[in-house]
């Protein structure tokens, strides 16, 4: 089939790649000239294991290019996927579809032959039902062109495996020539197995911010248990593993440590429970505020047990930070717990050198007062403590042994509950985690309990919504 993708992004970078490589025409759409000419050569411009093969092969081969005409992919599509980002809005915690509606009030006019609009992007309910009103005005098609939405469930850092072998498709159609359509794109899909979900689109379009607030509940939730285990002298994670045995808790997403961030989890559930107000059911879900407000929370604590191991202030103190971006395996620092708690540290006064695999350059430009290194050894030299604020391999790999050579002060706080915690002890580290107990320093005394009290800070609410980007 032809299809097009608008919109090239993580999202649409990876959806455009993984449908040529599944054997369909590709046509590639974004208002972003730089990024198109890339891809056009075959230059993937963000960090996403295997999409670089993927883009390389079927741009070769000639099934998947790249343009900046709508025109072009009017003429083109047989089906349309838009792909742009629904950021949160500046004012306000909803979604903003500027981008999405800049792109069918771009497209309508351009179509005369028959095809069909399917959003992918992550939107409120009841937009597909708006859109489609708004094609019927401006589309010359007329009824030949209609839309329906397919949400988008990718992990970043496991996009291109996500998108080739989904858990499931989810599809909203209003016609059973779109579920048609949709079933053929998919058609590879669908005869390994993977389950189809074929719906109105309503139902199709919450199944995400349901999956997304779902998701950030599971974090919230053990982070939530980890200030209890804090405070009770409790393991969080021989909780969490306990828990994870029943089948119908399960132990994913049950990691705790400085909670969630990135382009999806922080604002969906914003949006989700903006929407839900507009419908008259905010109330439905009013906890999304406590889950936010739980996560926040993940990034001042951080901060505060940070402080307590330095002796009550940063000023004057050299802080390495060992984690720039959101999570592992990926190069996105968009609303990254790891890099507001490093621009929090900077604003007390600590002396910050970042490492990250990865998302340096990205950290770089949302805090440019900080400083980068692209060695781990020469972020940790001379450090008074180190924060572990990002989960890579790389990190757990590191040799505490050697690492100690260069940083007599052997304290770390190891915010992802991710490191060996008695093999740094044992190289001589003081290491703290969240939701962890601390062993005592001389043995057969009791371990620590009350970290938050020890931090000196309780329950006050604090600033909600801390993005890195509103930190510097
Ligand atoms: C998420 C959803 O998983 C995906 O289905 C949706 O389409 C987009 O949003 P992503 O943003 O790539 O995907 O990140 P995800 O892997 O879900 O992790 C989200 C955040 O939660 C990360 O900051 C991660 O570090 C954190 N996390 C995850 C935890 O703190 N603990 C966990 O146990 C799991």
């Amino acid at each position: 089939m032809r299809l097009t993708v608008i919109g090239t992004g993580y999202l649409g970078a990876v959806h455009a790649a993984c449908m040529a490589e599944i054997g369909h025409e590709v046509l590639g759409v974004d208002v972003d000239a730089e990024k198109i000419a890339a891809l056009g050569e075959g230059r993937v411009p963000i960090y996403e294991p295997g999409l670089q093969e993927i883009v390389g092969r079927t741009v070769t081969s000639g099934r998947l290019r790249f343009t900046t005409s709508l025109s072009e992919a009017a003429e083109f599509g047989d089906v349309h996927f838009v792909c742009v980002n629904t950021p949160q809005r500046p004012d306000a915690p909803a979604c903003d579809l500027r981008a999405v509606d800049a792109v069918v009030d771009g497209l309508a006019p351009r179509l005369r032959r028959r095809c069909l609009i399917v959003g992918k992007s992550t939107v409120p309910a009841g937009t597909t039902a708006r859109l489609a009103a708004r094609v019927q005005e401006l589309a010359p098609a007329g009824a030949d062109v209609e839309v329906a939405w397919n949400p988008e469930f990718l992990r970043e850092g496991y996009a291109v495996r996500d998108t080739l072998r989904p858990e499931r498709l989810v599809v909203g159609v209003m016609s059973q020539r779109a579920d048609q359509i949709l079933r053929e794109v998919y058609a590879p899909m669908l005869s390994d197995g993977v389950p189809y979900i074929s719906t109105d689109p309503a139902t199709a379009e919450l199944v995400k911010g349901a999956a997304n607030s779902f998701l950030a509940t599971k974090i919230s939730f053990i982070n939530a248990m980890a200030e209890v285990c804090d405070a009770a002298g409790a393991d969080v994670t021989t909780l969490a593993d306990a828990l994870g045995y029943d089948s119908r808790i399960g132990r994913r997403f049950l990691s705790a440590g400085l909670g969630f961030g990135g382009g999806c989890l922080p604002k969906d559930i914003r949006a989700f429970a903006a929407r839900a107000g507009e419908l008259g059911v905010g109330c439905a879900v009013s906890f999304l505020d406590e889950i936010d407000e739980i996560n926040s929370r993940q990034r001042r604590r951080t901060v505060d047990i940070a402080r307590d191991m330095l002796g009550g202030g940063f000023a004057g103190h050299r802080v390495a930070v060992l984690g720039a971006t959101f999570k592992p395996d990926s190069d996105d620092v968009r609303d990254s717990p790891a890099l507001a708690v490093a621009g929090a540290i900077h604003r007390e006064g600590a002396d910050v050198r970042l490492h990250d695999p990865e998302g340096i350059d990205n950290a770089r430009a949302v805090l440019p007062q900080l400083e980068y290194v692209h060695d781990v050894e020469k972020a940790c030299a001379g450090a008074g403590l180190v924060l572990h604020l990002t989960d890579w391999a790389e990190y757990r790999r590191i040799d505490p042994a050697a690492l100690a050579v260069v940083t007599p002060a052997r304290k770390i706080l190891d915010a992802r509950n991710a490191l060996d915690a008695s093999l740094w002890r044992s190289a001589g580290w003081t290491l703290r985690a969240l939701g962890r107990p601390t062993p005592p320093a001389v043995p057969g005394q009791q371990a620590t309990v009350g970290q938050r009290a020890s931090a000196g800070r309780g329950c006050a609410p604090g600033q909600r919504h801390l993005p890195a980007d509103r930190t510097a």
